[in-house]
């Protein structure tokens, strides 16, 4: 089985030969507290610096917590750091894995930006004490991976998909494949307001994918629609102003999305999901929605 699949002519395997894996059953979040926008690393947040309602962001991240813990998922919280307004999005600090011997290990981050870097070491103390394994990339040889922002779990599987482009380097996939043992299929983003791959794809369950068409390459889609059975598609509306595809699903079931994405609401209905509204604006300006927002751990 080749580790790094980046076409459709090398997808040698079908889900069903990809051993399973447990589904994370807890949650890691960061307290929104210095949560602002400061500067702009991506197009969401141009126009947008300074312009941050604290309290407004507070009542949504709270929202968020509730709606996880409501589906029976176990939050653990963190304290922001002054200084670091992005650490909230902590999704993309590390990217965690639990083996088949339940032995938990976690790839930390290199972030690409300069003033996200400092945010690392922080997440990587409460993995620490929680007993994970620490991996770490050569910052040598690799320039940049961003975690689970674009390195996605296939629901339920010993698999990953992975973005490249903007925040990580296809590289990384490489060393985490092999280090974990999984194949990793490496997805090109093309168009800078999608720049992590969960800004363009959502896994909602094993067959399941809710994506934005525009962000991908044609080889890119053509994995994506080998791979899964049914491919829900969020317009350019729903997915660059409301961010859809940056919802999340962490049972297979019922998905937790900004509110107002009417049509992918509709067709995620369709498909069987319960849908959990909630409100993320504040945290739209920032260029991240609710999966960016947490961190899914065992
Ligand atoms: N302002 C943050 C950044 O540009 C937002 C990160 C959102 N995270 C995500 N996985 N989409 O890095």
């Amino acid at each position: 089985m080749q580790n790094v699949i980046t076409s459709a002519e090398n997808l040698n395997f079908s889900l069903a030969d990809i051993p399973s894996m447990p589904l994370p059953d807890r949650v890691l979040m960061v307290e929104p507290t210095y949560f602002s926008v400061d500067y702009v690393i991506n197009p969401h947040m141009d126009n947008n610096v300074g312009s941050v309602d604290k309290e407004k962001a507070q009542t949504e991240w709270e929202t968020i917590k509730r709606a996880l813990a409501q589906i029976d998922i176990a939050t653990h919280t963190l304290d922001g750091q002054e200084g670091l307004p992005d650490m909230v999005f902590c999704a993309n600090q590390s990217l965690p894995f639990i083996d088949e011997d339940g032995k938990k290990q976690v790839f930390m981050s290199i972030m690409h930006a300069e003033q996200r870097k400092e945010e690392v070491p922080f997440i990587e103390q409460w993995f620490r004490q929680d007993g994970y394994e620490i991996h770490y990339l050569d910052e040598s040889k690799i320039d940049d991976f961003e975690g689970c922002g674009d390195a996605i779990w296939h629901t339920g599987k010993k698999m990953l998909w992975g973005g490249y482009g903007y925040r990580s380097s296809v590289k990384a996939y490489k060393r985490i494949a092999e280090t974990f043992d999984l194949p990793i299929i490496a997805l090109e983003l093309v168009d800078e307001a999608f720049y992590h791959l969960d800004t363009c794809l959502c896994v909602l369950d094993a067959q399941t994918a809710l994506i934005y068409p525009g962000a991908f390459t044609d080889e890119g889609l053509k994995l994506i629609n080998a791979v899964f059975d049914h491919v829900i598609e969020a317009s350019e509306h729903e997915a660059k102003t409301l961010f859809a595809c940056n919802a999340t699903c962490p049972d297979g079931k019922n998905v937790i999305i900004q509110k107002g994405c009417t049509n992918v609401n509709s067709a995620l209905r369709d498909a069987g999901f319960t849908v959990h509204e909630v409100d993320t604006g504040e945290y739209l300006k920032s260029g991240g929605s609710v999966f960016c927002m947490k961190q899914m751990v065992w």
